[in-house]
């Protein structure tokens, strides 16, 4: 495919503590070793990726779309600002339907680091960033027993439907930090 891509391209972000860096093929060794760890599967299942695997995969996600061009594929490494440490990684997947453009989001946060307010931090970041870019509907899968994930949503503003898709709670957004409310999705988001 030639020429711009339909969706928006992952720019760099920075918070507070954090600064979130567009995803590259050759961030794959580094964040293969931080990704590690059986528990951050338990409720998303699959299984830490060998840094070969996770190379075809950032390879296929840097082209920022799907092949079909029907989905816009959005991923960040997340790190400390302070020191540079990898923390995990937050990403958006785009789609439109009718007029109005919706983003699914996902958050990733290394054992070591959990429970210090990052994952928040960089789901918050990215949801202002997205509505900037145009998202008018925000939207993330979790499962019903995660409980902190689900607490990272509901600091964002988000709310859970009673739609479930393949054992995970549909949850929609909700309110950016710039006080930006998503519109509520029609169905068919
Ligand atoms: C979900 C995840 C990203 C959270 O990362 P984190 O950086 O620790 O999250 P935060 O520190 O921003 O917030 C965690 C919140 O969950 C709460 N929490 C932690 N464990 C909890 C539990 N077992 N039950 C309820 N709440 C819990 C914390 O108290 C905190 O809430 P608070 O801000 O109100 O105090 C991390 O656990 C993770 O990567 N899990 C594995 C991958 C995954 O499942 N991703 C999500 C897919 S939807």
């Amino acid at each position: 495919v030639t020429g711009a891509s339909a969706w928006p391209a992952a720019e760099p972000i920075e918070t507070a503590r954090l600064w979130l860096e567009p995803q590259r093929e050759d961030h794959a060794d580094e964040m293969a070793s931080v990704l590690d760890d059986v528990r951050l599967h338990t409720f998303i299942g699959g299984e830490p990726a060998t840094a070969s695997l996770l190379r075809q995969r950032y390879a296929r996600q840097a082209a920022g779309q799907s092949p079909d061009g029907r989905e816009g594929w959005l991923n960040w490494i997340v790190r400390r600002r302070d020191d540079g440490a990898p923390l995990g990684t937050v990403q958006a997947t785009l789609r439109r339907g009718g007029d109005a453009m919706t983003a699914e989001i996902a958050w990733v946060v290394a054992i070591g680091h959990q429970g210090h307010g990052y994952a928040t931090e960089a789901a918050g970041a990215l949801a202002s960033w997205l509505q900037r870019r145009g998202a008018a509907i925000l939207t993330a899968h979790i499962h019903p027993e995660h409980g902190a994930s689900i607490a990272v949503a509901r600091r964002l503003g988000m709310r859970a439907t009673g739609t479930m898709v393949d054992g995970e709670t549909r949850w929609i957004g909700g309110e950016t930090r710039d006080g930006i409310r998503f519109q509520a999705p029609t169905p068919d988001d």
